[in-house]
């Protein structure tokens, strides 16, 4: 299967209010564009050639306009209440369409500074054959597991952060969103997981750490500093 066709979601519907800006957090700008743009241009030169953005509803408009002036096919969808839901509705305007792509990435739009480099190594997994690819990072800090009775240091060497964009082929997606195990997701903050739960296995590449989450104002001030070295 030659896999050719690749779109991405991009999740934008949260409500960032660990920001504390008046826009929603992806129309923040920094180094002069809007933070879905970073992560859109990302995107497209890494290899996606369609969008779908979710937005919060009273938004379309405004994001509409923004992404008016990259230049692949992006539609906006109206996001849900949590991430998931704002996935599985984008992901249903993917499936509603006349050909839908083989290859869906699903990207935070809080993720701006994803190197093109790391997109492309998402989808070559892909289309090599991995139904699930996933970037990930070592974790630097030592980290310890709380429990009743106090806390372990657990050993960080087996550990590895996880960002996006995360890449898998539609028909698998959307099984994994369909499956009722989605239902009582409220611990899935990632899309993998769900696939995993249908059996399949998650391949990990090498992600970056300028794939960064930008969600306090702290994250902003670093992902400014990043666009000036
Ligand atoms: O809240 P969190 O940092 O996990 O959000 C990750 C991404 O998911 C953000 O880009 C956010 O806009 C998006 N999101 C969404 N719909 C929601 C909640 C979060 O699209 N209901």
């Amino acid at each position: 299967m030659a896999l050719d066709r690749v779109a991405a979601i991009v999740v934008a519907a949260g409500s960032g209010t660990r920001l504390r800006a008046s826009a929603p957090k992806a129309l923040v700008r920094v180094g002069g564009k809007p933070l879905l743009l970073w992560a859109v241009e990302a995107l497209t030169v890494g290899g996606v050639t369609e969008l779908v953005v979710a937005a919060a509803a009273e938004r379309i408009a405004d994001f509409t306009q923004v992404l008016a002036s990259q230049p692949v096919p992006a539609r906006v969808v109206a996001g849900g209440a949590s991430r998931g839901d704002s996935v599985r509705n984008a992901l249903a305007a993917l499936n509603a369409t006349a050909a839908p792509p083989d290859v869906v990435l699903v990207h935070d739009a809080a993720r701006p500074l994803v190197p093109p480099e790391v997109v492309a190594r998402v989808i070559a997994a892909v289309q090599d054959g991995d139904v699930a690819v996933v970037p990930v990072i070592p974790v630097t800090d030592t980290v310890r597991q709380l429990a009743a009775s106090g806390s372990t240091v657990v050993d960080r060497s087996i550990l590895r952060a996880v960002q996006t964009p995360q890449g898998f082929r539609r028909d698998v997606l959307t099984a994994a969103y369909a499956a009722p195990a989605f239902a009582n997701s409220t611990a899935v903050t990632d899309d993998a997981t769900l696939v995993e739960r249908l059996g399949y296995a998650v391949r990990l590449v090498e992600g970056s750490p300028s794939a960064m989450k930008v969600t306090t104002p702290h994250d902003l001030v670093m992902v400014s500093a990043m666009l000036e070295v």
